[in-house]
């Protein structure tokens, strides 16, 4: 195998990282990933000689990747500490020891190695100990490795709801005091993170930690800003709460496997409340076309974050349409809001089920006056749409 190849051309390997923290908790194991003394060069010239495909895309940050036996590698050159402070993406030094290698990785649990040919495991920062206490803790001083990696902060909420961890105080005020690096990372990187948490089992952690730490701050503010919608008349719910709970139920409500769409419309859908929010005479709040202007401040956000423009696009129709939908799901209305909406959604693919599953996860028993209300907004909605589209069609002649 991998490991004695590597040793007959002198060089140690070493299992490390993912792969062997999911072996310890039982998780599925994807890729493996592999660190050793050799490098890049060298690694590259062995791995040509034994695998039946090569790739050499990671080169830069000392990664070789192949085929080997069928099964998907990657090897990775020690790194010694070495970041670039002001630049956004790691820059990277070689180093010599399995042990510096480990230190400089984010969190202990990822920090661990099973040392081949022989299995001789490696955990010189309490891994196992954390895994078995639950805890998200990084191998260093978390203030050190943060700024080495801003990116790291979000890791660790990624992983909180990936494993179900909770983060170790230190390491937690690490991030509060820190979360303004998170400006320094790229927004594909930031996305990247952002979407593995959300497509994780328990997103509700994850975005609790980013938002209690400020870190949501920085690249989704309209997320904290909900929290200010619990007002003097008690009237209105809660909406940063309502907000997790509408995503929770459209967890609940995934049939074909996690909808990454679907969560984030479901998480955000009434990002648009703070902005439109107005106190009316006589006591009361109103929260007029919430949704329209939900569906733009998501689409921004999600521009900003590299998102594909289809699902940009996506969540913008599930947030600006989801509240014509109370009738219908209400079953009050006779089904109205359906046909409407469909009308809208012509390139349905899933949308519509998404729709229907964003809708039933926030249905609450709504009364006729209200769906009355619902449907004159929403025929003034189809008003506006006709006239700008009458506009646009003006211009185009
Ligand atoms: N790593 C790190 N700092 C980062 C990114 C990665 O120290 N900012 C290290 C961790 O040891 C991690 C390993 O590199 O375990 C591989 O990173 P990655 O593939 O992103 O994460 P995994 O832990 O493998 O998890 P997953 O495959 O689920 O993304």
């Amino acid at each position: 195998e991998l490991g004695r190849v590597f040793e007959r051309e002198g060089h140690e390997l070493h299992l490390v990282g993912g792969p062997v923290r999911d072996a310890v908790l039982r998780r599925p194991v994807s890729d493996l990933d592999f660190t050793t003394g050799a490098r890049p060069e060298a690694t590259e010239a062995i791995l040509r000689a034994h695998c039946s495909t090569v790739w050499t895309t990671g080169a830069d940050f000392g990664t070789i990747g192949g085929m080997f036996r069928g099964e998907q590698v990657e090897v990775t050159t020690f790194r010694a500490d070495a970041y670039d402070r002001v630049g956004r993406n790691p820059v990277v030094r070689y180093g010599d020891r399995l042990e510096d290698d480990l230190e400089r990785r984010d969190f202990t649990v990822n920090a661990m190695a099973v040392s081949l040919p022989g299995h001789v495991f490696a955990d010189p920062f309490g891994g196992i100990a954390d895994i078995a206490r639950r805890t998200i803790r990084t191998p260093a001083s978390p203030e050190s490795s943060f700024a080495d990696d801003p990116l790291r902060m979000l890791r660790a909420a990624r992983f909180a709801a990936q494993l179900g961890f909770d983060v170790e105080a230190p390491t937690l005020a690490a991030m509060r005091d820190l979360a303004p690096e998170l400006s320094r990372i790229t927004a594909e990187r930031v996305r990247d993170e952002f979407v593995k948490l959300m497509l994780a089992p328990d997103p509700v952690a994850g975005l609790r930690l980013l938002v209690d730490t400020g870190l949501a701050d920085r690249f989704l503010p309209e997320l904290p800003a909900l929290r200010m919608e619990i007002d003097e008349h008690a009237q209105h719910k809660d909406v940063y709460e309502h907000s997790l709970q509408v995503l929770r139920n459209a967890i609940g409500l995934e049939t074909g496997g996690p909808d990454l769409l679907l969560r984030i419309a479901a998480l955000l859908h009434d990002i648009g409340k703070p902005e439109t929010k107005e106190v009316v005479a006589g006591g009361g709040v109103t929260f007029h076309h919430h949704d329209i202007a939900g569906a733009r401040l998501a689409r921004r956000r999600m521009r900003e974050l590299r998102f594909p423009k289809a699902d940009v696009q996506a969540v913008s129709l599930l947030i600006s349409l989801h509240l014509r939908f109370y009738g219908y799901a209400d079953g009050e209305e006779g089904g109205w809001t359906d046909s409407a909406v469909r009308r809208y959604v012509t390139d349905a693919d899933g949308q519509l089920d998404r729709l229907n599953a964003l809708v039933r996860s926030d249905c609450t028993t709504r009364n006729r006056r209200k769906a009355e209300r619902l449907r004159r907004d929403y025929d003034a909605f189809e008003e506006r749409i006709a006239r700008l589209r009458a506009e646009e069609d003006l211009r185009a002649v």
